[in-house]
This record gives C-alpha cells, sequence and structure tokens, in this order.
C-alpha cells in the first residue's frame, strides 16, 4: 500500500504530519450532483442519517481541498454500496488519535461504556469543520462549552463515571472565563485551556495540566503577572518541595466559579479574603503545627483596630493581603517581603500616609500572655464590665421611673373622680 506524505504549509515547521490513505480520485461535483440535493434524504434507508451536504460549507471548510473520497476511502464509484465503513481522521491525524487514546477519554474506550467516549466528530463535526483558532469551530473559546455540556452537563453519565467536578458547566458558564466566552471574546479561557486539547487527565495524575504542581504554568499562560509574583512566594516554593498543603492558584480562586474582586461574592473581594481564604489554613492548628507556624495569626488579627474595623463594615481596612500581598507572600526574614522590617513603612504607607518607622513597628499580631496583650484584654475587661453596670443601672432607672410615674397616676385617678 502506497502511502503519501503531505507536509501542511510550505514552512519546515509543520504543526502535524498527515499520512493519507490510498483512495480513488473522484471529483466532488459528481458526489454533489446526488448529495447537494436536499431531496436525497428521501431515499435514506437509515433516517437517523444526514445524506445532504451542503456545498458551499464543506468547500469553505479546512477539508475544502479534499476528495470525499480522501476520507470516504471506500467509495471507488459514483454508483457506490450503502453500507460504508466509519471514516478514519487518523489516515492523516495519527498524532491526534494518538493523544485522545492516551486521555481520560481514551481509556473509555476499554471500558463499561465505550459509546460514551466523544469522537473526533464528537467534538469537531464532520464536513464543516473550521480551523480551532476560528470562531465558527466548534473547539474554539466561544464554541466549546456547548459541546462538553453534552456529557459534562449530563447527570446521569456523570454518576455513570463518578466524574469528580461537581457541576463543572453550569459553574462555568456563570464565572468570568465563561461569561467572557459567551460575549465572543476568543481571549476568554475555554476548557481546554485549562485542561488541555487531547490530552486531557484527572488531577490526581502528575502530568495533567490541572494537577496542583502544574497550575500555575497553566493559568500562566494568560495571566503572566499574578503567576510571576505567585511563582516567588513561600506558598509556591513549598509546594514545589513536595508539600501539597500550601495553596494553588484555585485554592483561592477557586476553578469553574471564578469572580472577580470587585464582586462582592467573591472570596477575593477586600472584605472576604482574611476570613474565607486565609483563615481556613492560617487557622488550622493541625496545617500550621506541621510548619512550625503560630495559629494566633488569624484571631490576633481579629481582635486588632484592622479586624474590629473590619468586623463594624469598615472595607477600607487593612486584610491578611493588604500586608502580606496575595501572590508574593513570603516570610518576615526574607528581604523582598512587604513585613519585612525594611518595607513596613511603606507596606503601612499604602493607607497611612506619612507612616513613621515607629508606627509601622507596632506590634500587629498581638500573642496571649505578653505585655500588650495583658493590656489590651484588661481594657477589654473594663469595657465588658462597664456595658454591664451601665445597662444595669439604666434597667434599675427605668423600673424606678415607672413604678412611681404609674403610682401616681393611680393616686390622680383615686382623687380626679
Ligand atoms: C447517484 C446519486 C449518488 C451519487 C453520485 C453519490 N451518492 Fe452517496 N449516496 C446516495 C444515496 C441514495 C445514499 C443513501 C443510501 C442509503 O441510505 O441506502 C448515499 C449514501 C452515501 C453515504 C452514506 C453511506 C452509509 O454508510 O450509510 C456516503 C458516505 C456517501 N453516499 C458518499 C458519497 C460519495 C463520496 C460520493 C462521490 C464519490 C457519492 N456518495 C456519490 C447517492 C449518491
Ligand atoms: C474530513 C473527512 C470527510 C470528508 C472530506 C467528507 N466526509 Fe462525509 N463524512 C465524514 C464523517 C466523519 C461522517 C460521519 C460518519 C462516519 O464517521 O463515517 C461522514 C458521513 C457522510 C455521509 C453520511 C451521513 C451520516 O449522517 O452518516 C454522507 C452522505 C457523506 N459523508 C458524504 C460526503 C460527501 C458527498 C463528501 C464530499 C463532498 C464528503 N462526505 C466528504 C467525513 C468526511
Ligand atoms: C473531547 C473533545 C475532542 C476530541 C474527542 C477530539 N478533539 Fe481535536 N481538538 C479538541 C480541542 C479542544 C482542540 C484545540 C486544542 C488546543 O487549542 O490546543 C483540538 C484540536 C485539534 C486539531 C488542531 C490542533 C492539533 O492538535 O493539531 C486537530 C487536527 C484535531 N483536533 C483533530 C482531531 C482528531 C483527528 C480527533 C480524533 C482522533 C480529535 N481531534 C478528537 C478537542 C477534541
Ligand atoms: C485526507 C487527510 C485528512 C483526513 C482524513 C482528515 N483531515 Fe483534518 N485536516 C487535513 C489537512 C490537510 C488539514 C490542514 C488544512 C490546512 O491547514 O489548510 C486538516 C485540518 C484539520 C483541522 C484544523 C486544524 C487547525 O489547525 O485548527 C481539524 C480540527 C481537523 N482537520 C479535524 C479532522 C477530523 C475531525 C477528521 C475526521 C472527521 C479529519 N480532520 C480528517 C487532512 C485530513
Ligand atoms: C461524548 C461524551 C463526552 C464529551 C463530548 C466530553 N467528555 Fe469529558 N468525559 C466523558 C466521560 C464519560 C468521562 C469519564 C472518563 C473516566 O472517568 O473514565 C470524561 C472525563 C473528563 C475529564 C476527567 C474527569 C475526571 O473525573 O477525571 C475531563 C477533565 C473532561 N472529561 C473534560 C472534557 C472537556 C473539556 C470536554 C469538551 C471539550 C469533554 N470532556 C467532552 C465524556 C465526554
Ligand atoms: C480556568 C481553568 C479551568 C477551566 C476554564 C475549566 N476547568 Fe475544569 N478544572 C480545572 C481545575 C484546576 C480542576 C481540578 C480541580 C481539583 O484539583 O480538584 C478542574 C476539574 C474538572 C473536572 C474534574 C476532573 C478532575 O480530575 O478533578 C472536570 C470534569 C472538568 N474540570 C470539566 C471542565 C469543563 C467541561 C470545562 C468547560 C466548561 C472546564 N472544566 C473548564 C480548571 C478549569
Ligand atoms: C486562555 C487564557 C486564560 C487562562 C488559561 C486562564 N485565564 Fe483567567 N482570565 C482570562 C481572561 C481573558 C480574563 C478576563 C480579563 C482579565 O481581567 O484579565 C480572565 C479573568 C480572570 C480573573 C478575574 C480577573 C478580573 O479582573 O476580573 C481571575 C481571578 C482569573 N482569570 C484567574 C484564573 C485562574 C486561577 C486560572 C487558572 C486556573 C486562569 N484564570 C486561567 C484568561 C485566562
Ligand atoms: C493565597 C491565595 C491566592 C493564590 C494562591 C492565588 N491568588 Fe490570585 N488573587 C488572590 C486575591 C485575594 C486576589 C485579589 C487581590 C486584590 O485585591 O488585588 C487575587 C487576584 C488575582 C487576579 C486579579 C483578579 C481580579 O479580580 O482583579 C488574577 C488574574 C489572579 N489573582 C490570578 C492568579 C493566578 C493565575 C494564580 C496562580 C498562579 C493565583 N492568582 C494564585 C488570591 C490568590
Ligand atoms: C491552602 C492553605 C493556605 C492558604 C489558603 C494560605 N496559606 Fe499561607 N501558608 C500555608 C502553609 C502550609 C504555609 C507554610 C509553608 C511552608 O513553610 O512550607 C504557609 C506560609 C505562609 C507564610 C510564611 C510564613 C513563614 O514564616 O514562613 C505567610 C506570611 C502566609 N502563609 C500568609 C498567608 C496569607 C496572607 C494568606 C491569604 C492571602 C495565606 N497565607 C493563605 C497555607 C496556606
Ligand atoms: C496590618 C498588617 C497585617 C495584617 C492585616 C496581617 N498581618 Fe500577618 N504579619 C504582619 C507583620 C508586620 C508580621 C511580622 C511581625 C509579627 O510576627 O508580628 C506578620 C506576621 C505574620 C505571619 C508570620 C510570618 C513570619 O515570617 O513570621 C503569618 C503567618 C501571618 N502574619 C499571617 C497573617 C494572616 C493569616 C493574617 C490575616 C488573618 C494577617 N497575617 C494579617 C502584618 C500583618
Ligand atoms: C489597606 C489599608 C491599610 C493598611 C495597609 C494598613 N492600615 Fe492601619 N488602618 C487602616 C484604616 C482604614 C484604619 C482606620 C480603622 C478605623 O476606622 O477604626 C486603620 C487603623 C490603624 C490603627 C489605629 C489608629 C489609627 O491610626 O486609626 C493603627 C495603629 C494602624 N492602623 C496601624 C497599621 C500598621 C502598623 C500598618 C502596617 C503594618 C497598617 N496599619 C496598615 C488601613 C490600613
Amino acid at each position: 500500500m502506497k502511502k503519501i506524505l503531505i507536509c501542511l504549509g510550505i514552512s519546515l515547521s509543520c504543526a502535524f504530519t498527515i499520512k493519507a490513505q490510498d483512495f480513488v480520485e473522484i471529483e466532488n461535483s459528481e458526489c454533489f450532483d446526488c448529495h447537494n440535493d436536499p431531496e436525497i434524504q428521501e431515499d435514506a434507508t437509515d433516517s437517523t442519517q444526514v445524506l445532504f451536504v451542503d456545498e458551499e460549507k464543506f468547500t469553505n471548510s479546512i477539508h475544502g481541498d479534499l476528495y470525499c473520497t480522501e476520507c470516504h476511502t471506500d467509495v471507488t464509484d459514483t454508483d457506490h454500496e450503502e453500507d460504508l465503513a466509519k471514516v478514519k481522521c487518523a489516515n492523516c491525524h495519527e498524532d491526534s488519535e494518538e493523544d485522545i487514546m492516551a486521555s481520560v477519554h481514551g481509556r473509555l474506550a476499554m471500558q463499561e461504556y465505550p459509546e460514551d467516549l466523544p469522537k473526533c466528530s464528537t467534538c469537531h463535526g464532520t464536513h464543516y469543520i473550521a480551523e480551532v483558532a476560528d470562531t465558527s469551530s466548534w473547539m474554539s473559546s466561544v464554541n466549546q462549552v456547548k459541546v462538553c455540556k453534552q456529557c459534562h452537563g449530563d447527570a446521569s453519565m456523570i454518576k455513570r463515571h463518578n466524574i469528580a467536578a461537581e457541576s463543572p458547566i453550569e459553574n462555568y458558564i456563570k464565572d468570568v472565563h465563561g461569561k467572557l466566552a459567551a460575549s465572543g471574546d476568543e481571549n476568554a479561557a475555554a476548557c481546554s485551556n485549562c485542561h488541555g486539547g487531547h490530552k486531557m487527565l484527572p488531577h490526581t495524575d502528575p502530568n495533567s495540566t490541572i494537577n496542583r504542581l502544574n497550575l500555575a504554568t497553566t493559568c500562566g499562560e494568560c495571566h503572566e503577572e499574578q503567576t510571576e509574583q505567585y511563582l516567588i512566594s513561600k506558598h509556591a516554593k513549598s509546594l514545589q518541595e513536595g508539600s501539597l498543603d500550601a495553596p494553588a492558584c484555585n485554592d483561592c480562586h477557586l476553578e469553574h466559579h471564578i469572580i472577580s474582586k470587585n464582586d462582592p461574592m467573591s472570596p477575593t473581594a477586600t472584605v472576604n479574603v482574611s476570613l474565607q481564604i486565609c483563615s481556613p489554613c492560617h487557622a488550622s492548628e493541625r496545617l500550621m503545627n506541621r510548619y512550625g507556624l503560630l495559629t494566633d495569626r488569624v484571631t490576633s488579627y481579629e481582635n486588632s483596630y484592622h479586624g474590629l474595623a473590619l468586623r463594624g463594615g469598615k472595607a477600607t481596612v487593612a486584610n491578611c493581603g493588604s500586608c502580606h500581598g496575595v501572590h508574593a507572600v513570603l516570610p518576615e526574614s526574607d528581604p523582598r517581603s512587604m513585613i519585612n522590617p525594611n518595607n513596613l513603612a511603606a507596606t503601612c504607607g499604602e493607607c497611612h500616609p506619612n507612616a513613621s518607622e515607629n508606627f509601622a513597628n507596632s506590634k500587629i499580631h498581638l500573642i496571649a500572655g505578653t505585655q500588650e496583650m495583658n493590656v489590651l484584654s484588661l481594657v477589654e475587661q473594663v469595657y465588658i464590665w462597664l456595658i454591664f453596670i451601665v445597662i444595669g443601672f439604666m434597667l434599675v432607672h427605668n423600673s424606678l421611673d415607672f413604678y412611681i410615674k404609674s403610682k401616681h397616676i393611680r393616686s390622680q385617678r383615686y382623687y380626679g373622680r
């Protein structure tokens, strides 16, 4: 069997190698004589088949220059058989098939429900395939979710295969990336920008684009600035050194409900950062003990002027991220750290113009048992007692007042008759 090697483009660097199968050259116009006629459908023995092929749309597709018979290789005559073999895209796109077969989807071929495996045509279509970069492609950022939804929005399929994600479609269409895609913006992150194109793998696989250790590279493709900052952080270093407790991008942003910090419902909104993002880890005794870190960071913050003012609804005060940063979080000893003694004046100065070095060095995380903390808790105790005493006296005063006045009214009624 003769195999022709066609290399794409004139340049030496072709995206993929096309190895075409043997086929008989029959002009497409001969096939269109029958197949471009809508009435052909009446001749179908299998009514689920769509025998009509739109000549104009096919000619404008990425495969418009191919002979029909290059895909339908068993058609050797215009007077062809009825039962033809399935088209093998891999005859020309061998790499694509290899990647699919190595992916989480390909594994389905070997499992109990091989019919749940998405085929090339499930994701790309058949006759009117466009270049992926073209917004008319089924796999372009703006259309992709509709295809994945067929299966990943199908509760019975999710259950049958025990798929890990909780409603990825429902959440994605409401998040920044999904909304951007729906608005027709090609820069939006589609499913495949995070999951990879053909080689999608579960997050537990170390080669997966969504594995904790690879996520910075995946998101960093589009969010360079934040990723650069994150990569110098203690959190990123800790992950790289093999401790899986430190946060990756999705621990703070989630993955399918990513919303802007300007949305008050976002965990990254200024008022939520301390409580919803940093606290679950930094107040966990089990976790902090493992790294020799103090667990009182959260309570000491909550009892500080900033923490108290935040609870009182003042959103402009400092949250954990205002002093530590959110991406380039570093220990005090690191000269690049926002809490390094040399940088503190600048850090506080963001909100306290003219913050002196003395001011900046005032203790933020007051620790139980220290002198400052004792003074603080003394003031708190006195304050609480004062409240009881004031309210108590008020109650006594009001009751007496009521008693005297009601007595007065009664005597007035008596004598007034
Ligand atoms: C004389 C009209 C005519 C011409 C010319 C013709 N076809 Fe068909 N083709 C049909 C009809 C009718 C059917 C439906 C057969 C059925 O369902 O029983 C069909 C079915 C098909 C099918 C589906 C077969 C299947 O497995 O169910 C393919 C693929 C196909 N044609 C490709 C081609 C190609 C490629 C050419 C050009 C080389 C071509 N046809 C030329 C009439 C034609
Ligand atoms: C890029 C490959 C490709 C080319 C080129 C191509 N087809 Fe197809 N065609 C397919 C695929 C894929 C199917 C779906 C069935 C299958 O997998 O075999 C299909 C199915 C069909 C069917 C049956 C429809 C159905 O619902 O099963 C007809 C008829 C048909 N093709 C006609 C044509 C004609 C006519 C041309 C040329 C104008 C053509 N095809 C060119 C890939 C191709
Ligand atoms: C689960 C959906 C899915 C399936 C199944 C699928 N693809 Fe794709 N394909 C994609 C996505 C998404 C992209 C875009 C990838 C990217 O941007 O890196 C793509 C890109 C491509 C490209 C262009 C880029 C490249 O990798 O060369 C070709 C060609 C292609 N697919 C062919 C195929 C063939 C052939 C098959 C069947 C063996 C197939 N695809 C199966 C989703 C799919
Ligand atoms: C006879 C060889 C051949 C067959 C069979 C074939 N293709 Fe292609 N395909 C090509 C060629 C050639 C190109 C590139 C055309 C170009 O870049 O101008 C291409 C391009 C593509 C692209 C666009 C890649 C990009 O850069 O975005 C996709 C997607 C694709 N094919 C999918 C398929 C699918 C799905 C099938 C099976 C239904 C299939 N192809 C069958 C030859 C083939
Ligand atoms: C035809 C149905 C079908 C389509 C279409 C489909 N998938 Fe899947 N997908 C599955 C099934 C079934 C599994 C479960 C495989 C397993 O666990 O063995 C799966 C698994 C996955 C997984 C891994 C889940 C896990 O728990 O590890 C990801 C990620 C994924 N698909 C993403 C996508 C994306 C993105 C698209 C769209 C480009 C898509 N899929 C299109 C059926 C589909
Ligand atoms: C911004 C990146 C991003 C986008 C866009 C995205 N995902 Fe995900 N997805 C992830 C991450 C990260 C995980 C892993 C979560 C974890 O570690 O538990 C995930 C998990 C999944 C899983 C479970 C797989 C597993 O191994 O846990 C499925 C299924 C899935 N996503 C499908 C989709 C589909 C379908 C789309 C498009 C509608 C989509 N995702 C869009 C990042 C993304
Ligand atoms: C394909 C590119 C791409 C990928 C990959 C991607 N994003 Fe995005 N993301 C965007 C675009 C475009 C926007 C909207 C424009 C903007 O504000 O930057 C956006 C917006 C955001 C926003 C909100 C920004 C704002 O100001 O509203 C966050 C947070 C975000 N992405 C986080 C992530 C995370 C985390 C990942 C990885 C799990 C990720 N993104 C992967 C392109 C991407
Ligand atoms: C420790 C938690 C944390 C981690 C880890 C993290 N982020 Fe963020 N990120 C935040 C917070 C909080 C904000 C809002 C900060 C602010 O107010 O400016 C933010 C802001 C952003 C923004 C701008 C969003 C907006 O709404 O304006 C993008 C984009 C972003 N992060 C991407 C990433 C990427 C990509 C990664 C991984 C490389 C990552 N983040 C890791 C907490 C985190
Ligand atoms: C998913 C859990 C998690 C989240 C969320 C998280 N951290 Fe951490 N953080 C850790 C772990 C674990 C370490 C210790 C890493 C190590 O030492 O290897 C750490 C280390 C630190 C350190 C360095 C301490 C030192 O002396 O080395 C600072 C400062 C810090 N985190 C602040 C924050 C801030 C501020 C936030 C919120 C914006 C935050 N963290 C969110 C788990 C988390
Ligand atoms: C107003 C600024 C400010 C706020 C708000 C703040 N911190 Fe701190 N944090 C500091 C300073 C300054 C230090 C270093 C001096 C010290 O240990 O008291 C520090 C130390 C730490 C350390 C130990 C780091 C090291 O290298 O020793 C951790 C962990 C930490 N803070 C976590 C948090 C968490 C979690 C929050 C929010 C609940 C928070 N911080 C809120 C300023 C702040
Ligand atoms: C994001 C802005 C922001 C940052 C950064 C910040 N603060 Fe504040 N701080 C405030 C606001 C707003 C108040 C007023 C709270 C109120 O209304 O009770 C305040 C109040 C205070 C107070 C109470 C007395 C006063 O001046 O009102 C002290 C002391 C203080 N901050 C110290 C610091 C120190 C030290 C740092 C640096 C380690 C720092 N702050 C960083 C916003 C910030």
